[in-house]
């Protein structure tokens, strides 16, 4: 089986989180993991995957705008009964989580993907990072939680 992460990051925290999740998913061995920068990524071939995981930084309560395109991209896809998770980071304050903005867009957008969307939130220290110091565990086990998903 094979999986992409398609992450955005300004700063490079979410970049860290994206791959400490590729580095969960390929520790199992069953799962291919690729990693790939959200304006590298050639949308055509996301269909090639059985999951595709979707990682943004918090910009005010949403996803980047890079990353609301590229789930408005998948729309065009044959993307039936793919597996999508999704994850962020945040400093904190009085927005939601991105987290919850991309779920909704995915439901509206991606309707026929998996319903179930595993979700993760980091928490970073300031609008630069780093990140906080308990979160980071957080992320290999959510790697391991993907293919835990996948192999049942
Ligand atoms: C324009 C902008 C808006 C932001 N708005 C929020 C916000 O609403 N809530 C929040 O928790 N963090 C907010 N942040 C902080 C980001 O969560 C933080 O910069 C990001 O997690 C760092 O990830 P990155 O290094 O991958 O860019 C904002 C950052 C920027 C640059």
């Amino acid at each position: 089986m094979k999986a992409i992460v398609v992450y955005d990051s300004k700063y490079g925290n979410t970049k860290i989180v994206a791959e400490k999740i590729v580095e969960g998913i390929s520790e199992a061995g069953e799962v291919d993991a690729t990693l790939n920068r959200i304006s590298e990524v050639d949308i055509k071939k996301i269909p090639d995957y059985d999951i595709i995981l979707v990682g943004s930084p918090n910009h005010m309560g949403g996803p980047t705008r890079s990353v609301k395109k590229f789930i408005d991209g998948l729309k065009k896809l044959e993307m039936k009964e793919k597996y999508i998770a999704i994850f962020d980071t945040y400093m904190g304050g009085d927005f939601e989580k991105a987290v919850k903005k991309m779920k909704s867009r995915i439901k509206e957008k991606v309707p026929g993907s998996k319903p179930e969307i595993l979700e993760l939130s980091i928490k970073v220290q300031g609008m630069k990072g780093p990140i906080e110091v308990d979160e980071l565990p957080k992320c290999k086990e959510f790697g391991h939680n993907i293919v835990n998903l996948m192999s049942k």
